[in-house]
């Protein structure tokens, strides 16, 4: 069969770890996927940069658009993030182009991922980003697929592993948090601006796009509450400890369905887990998120959330998915009418 034909846009930590995946496990990647996945051309903002690996195989284009509509290219992979800019005019133009779309960017599917998706489905083509929520996890592959015949009432769970790293080693190692920042950003764990991770911005992204699929809503990112951890002290976690808790940051999706409007809410925020619970066991870069569906009842879904080789993995998986023929989006378009909730008050 004809290889799958990728341009790459963003070699940051991600977009190297997908060479190195696509290199290392060539020959597993390419029995699975039922041909060869290969990189054709490449973009990043700075070309001088040394990253460590040879990009000579690649050819080098400037201009992320012209890459876009590059008649030797199947798909556009893209990872250089940011909700808007560049990231979002190189969605459309791929889409436009006819082009499949990859991406690991939740700022830009938690915004526009509903538009991008119906601009995918009228053109018939591929829209994945199994990498945005959770990392190494195959949660949207899970929800969308595994938990398609159920209805699902309630999606919560720790979706940041920045802050669960941060809240889990003040906890295990009485640690500073400005040090445990400083090293969740030197792990690659860390948004480039990490103030997104803190203030629980990343997390809402990421639990906007998964009540975007497991409720078939709109995705509504303005609707999620957010509070992140930058109240947290080192007495609070001491503190919860001696009640038997511990302090994660988790973020709650729930749909009440009593009403003749089901309504939606969403929220991020610190909570005290009691230390039984599956959530307060996980500790480091981990996330973890339960859906509970009226058939299948509790999923736990678990893993490394964030980190170049987890995330690169969850981003190589859908492009195997296109390479066998899989043209879906994970959301449903048309989306179900929903009240979405406007955000309360954090202190609620
Ligand atoms: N900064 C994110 C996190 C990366 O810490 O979870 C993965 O999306």
């Amino acid at each position: 069969a004809e290889p799958l034909r990728i341009a790459l846009a963003g070699l940051g930590t991600v977009g190297i770890g997908v060479i190195e995946l696509l290199e290392t496990n060539r020959s597993t990647i390419e029995r699975r996927a039922g041909r060869e996945l290969q990189i054709v051309a490449i973009n990043a903002r700075d070309r001088s940069r040394d990253r460590g690996i040879d990009l000579s195989p690649y050819i080098w284009v400037d201009d992320m658009q012209a890459m876009a509509e590059r008649g030797d290219v199947d798909v556009v992979l893209e990872l250089v993030g940011g909700s808007d800019g560049p990231a979002l005019t190189l969605a459309r133009a791929a889409l436009d182009a006819g082009k499949g779309f990859v991406t690991a960017n939740k700022a830009m599917i938690a915004h526009h991922g509903l538009a991008l998706a119906e601009q995918a489905a009228l053109r018939g083509v591929p829209l994945k980003f199994e990498a945005a929520v959770a990392g190494g996890i195959p949660v949207v592959k899970g929800l969308r697929e595994g938990a398609a015949a159920n209805r699902i009432e309630r999606i919560y769970g720790i979706l940041n592993g920045t802050c669960n790293y941060i809240l889990s080693e003040m906890e295990r190692t009485g640690a500073d948090f400005g040090d445990m920042l400083r090293a969740a950003q030197e792990k690659g764990y860390a948004e480039a601006d990490p103030t997104f991770d803190i203030e629980g911005v990343d997390a809402a992204h990421k639990l906007a796009i998964l009540a975007g699929i497991g409720f078939g809503a709109r995705v509504d990112f303005d609707h999620v509450a957010a509070t992140g951890i930058g109240e947290v002290r080192a007495a609070d976690i001491t503190q919860a400890e001696s009640l038997g808790y511990v302090i994660r940051l988790v973020g709650i999706a729930s749909l009440d369905r009593s009403e003749k409007r089901p309504t939606l809410l969403q929220r991020v925020r610190p909570c005290l887990v009691g230390r039984g619970h599956p959530l307060a066991a996980v500790a480091g870069p981990t996330n973890a998120v339960v859906a509970e569906g009226n058939f299948v009842g509790r999923l736990l879904f678990q893993g490394a959330g964030a980190g170049a080789g987890p995330t690169a993995s969850a981003v190589v998986a859908d492009l195997i998915d296109i390479a066998r023929g899989d043209s879906g989006a994970p959301f449903s378009v048309p989306v179900e009418q929903l009240e979405q909730l406007a955000p309360a008050d954090p202190g609620n």
